[in-house]
């Protein structure tokens, strides 16, 4: 994803539209959040579950990228859950459910079609609602969340199509946002603008 002199936000990017074929179950903004804190901990738990295959099937730097995008769907559910708990304190964290991986190039697919739903059906339809409701709080999450999946699908499919091949480059996670970059050679995040320095190495 190209740095612009712009942070991205759904006035100034053309990729926000909503897939015609929408499965996505639309409910209020805090119902959507919750929802959205279910998906991305049943995609956590599958990509920790990929990151111990590829480990075990030889592939270290893919483990790595499996890792660093488990961690970054944590990000997102810490942020998503923090919008809910200031409705509802008490609101239960769900756990995940028990994640079952195949081979790793199975895996990178199964992968990049999650993330390929989140970012062109699921966080569209969420923005939506959001901007519906005015609340600028979720647009946001939800906003940086969707860029970001659009992202891990990328190199999800990138990793697909180098799995034979793989090279020396970790993967930096994003701490605010959950951006991730192949390589050490950036600036900042293209999409909240956190220096390069303040990433995670996987
Ligand atoms: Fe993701
Ligand atoms: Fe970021």
């Amino acid at each position: 994803m190209k740095l612009r002199d712009v942070v991205p936000n759904r006035e100034n990017t053309d990729n926000f539209n909503i897939q015609p074929n929408s499965i996505t179950e639309v409910g209020t903004t805090l119902e959507n959040l919750k929802a959205a804190v279910n998906g991305e901990t049943g995609a956590s738990a599958k990509y920790a579950a990929f990151a111990k295959a590829a480990d075990e099937q030889g592939y270290p730097q893919l483990a790595g990228l499996f890792r660093a995008t488990s961690a970054a769907e944590q990000i997102h559910i810490g942020l998503e859950a923090g919008l809910i708990e200031k409705v509802e304190p008490d609101f239960q964290r769900p756990t995940a459910p028990a994640a079952e991986a195949h081979q790793t190039d199975v895996n990178l697919i199964q992968g990049a079609l999650g993330e390929i739903y989140e970012t062109s059906d699921m966080y569209p339809s969420f923005i939506a609602k959001a901007v519906e409701e005015g609340d600028n709080a979720a647009v946001m999450v939800f906003t940086r969340a969707k860029l970001a999946e659009a992202v891990h699908a990328e190199l999800y499919l990138d990793a697909y199509n180098n799995i034979s091949c793989p090279d020396d480059d970790k993967y930096y996670l994003c701490p605010i946002c959950g951006y991730i970059h192949k390589g050490s050679d950036f600036e900042k995040c293209p999409i909240c603008w956190c220096p390069a320095d303040k990433f995670t190495a996987y």
